[in-house]
């Protein structure tokens, strides 16, 4: 399955957030482009007015992961999160996402959630823990999404390691993301990388933000990275 929207890790563009009924909403143009589905047996067109409508009527259905506006039409769609299935969407919509509480650890960054799980788990395990979640072991693919974890997750809970989506389990000597794609342009290996471990397939961070390798059937906590929707 493709990836609904590309991993940039800042997002400079217009970013708003609401709250109605203990709910949060958030939209951003970064949301304008993707894909969704219509599951909700409901979630045909409604006309309306006003968009806080539209709003009211996904925060009272349980089901809800996301509405769209469309001050265009004058209607609303409310949407379930389907991860199997894609439809793409209608261009005069703005959608408003349904997000997941930081008091259950989930921490927005870009149009990512980052989990932190502090379950010791081996690389297989926390892989298809984050995968239940929607998504996979973090990429870290740049210098701030690699301060943003030793900063905000690392140091803040003083947990030593944490899996990482990289691996070189396909190919000795070639780290792959969880995405199939090549580790490049950054990184952050303890002793430059020189340090190879043949016998090490998987990568952990630790408190200082260097990446180390690590024997994929160890266990340790695990960081995932989930998509908004
Ligand atoms: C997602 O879509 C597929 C294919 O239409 C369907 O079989 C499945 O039940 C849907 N899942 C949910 C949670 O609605
Ligand atoms: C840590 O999180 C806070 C709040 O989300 C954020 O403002 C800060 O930039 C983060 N730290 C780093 C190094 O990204």
């Amino acid at each position: 399955m493709s990836r609904l929207v590309s991993t940039t890790f800042t997002l400079a563009i217009c970013v708003a957030v609401v709250t109605a009924d203990d709910k949060t909403f958030y939209t951003s143009n970064a949301l304008a482009n993707m894909r969704y589905d219509v599951t909700l047996p409901n979630g045909v067109i409604t006309p309306t007015t006003d968009s806080t409508v539209c709003q009211a009527i996904c925060s009272q259905n349980d089901n809800c992961d996301a509405y769209a506006y469309s001050s265009f039409h004058k209607t609303c769609q409310i949407y379930q999160r389907n991860m199997t299935v894609h439809t793409v969407f209608q261009n005069s919509y703005k959608l408003w996402v349904l997000l997941k509480s930081s008091d259950k650890g989930y921490m927005l960054v870009g149009t990512d959630y980052l989990l932190p799980v502090y379950e010791m788990k081996n690389a297989a395990d926390g892989t298809k823990r984050c995968k239940n979640e929607g998504g996979d072991l973090v990429a870290i693919k740049s210098q701030d999404m690699n301060d943003y974890i030793t900063q905000n997750i690392s140091l803040a809970t003083m947990a030593s390691y944490f899996f990482i989506g990289l691996s070189d389990e396909v190919e000795e000597g070639k780290w792959l993301y969880p995405d199939g794609s090549v580790q490049g342009d950054f990184d952050s290996w303890a002793w430059n990388g020189m340090w190879e471990r043949r016998d090490k397939n998987c990568a952990i961070i630790g408190l200082n933000g260097m990446w180390k390798h690590e024997n994929c059937g160890n266990v340790n906590y695990f960081i995932c990275q989930i998509p908004i929707f």
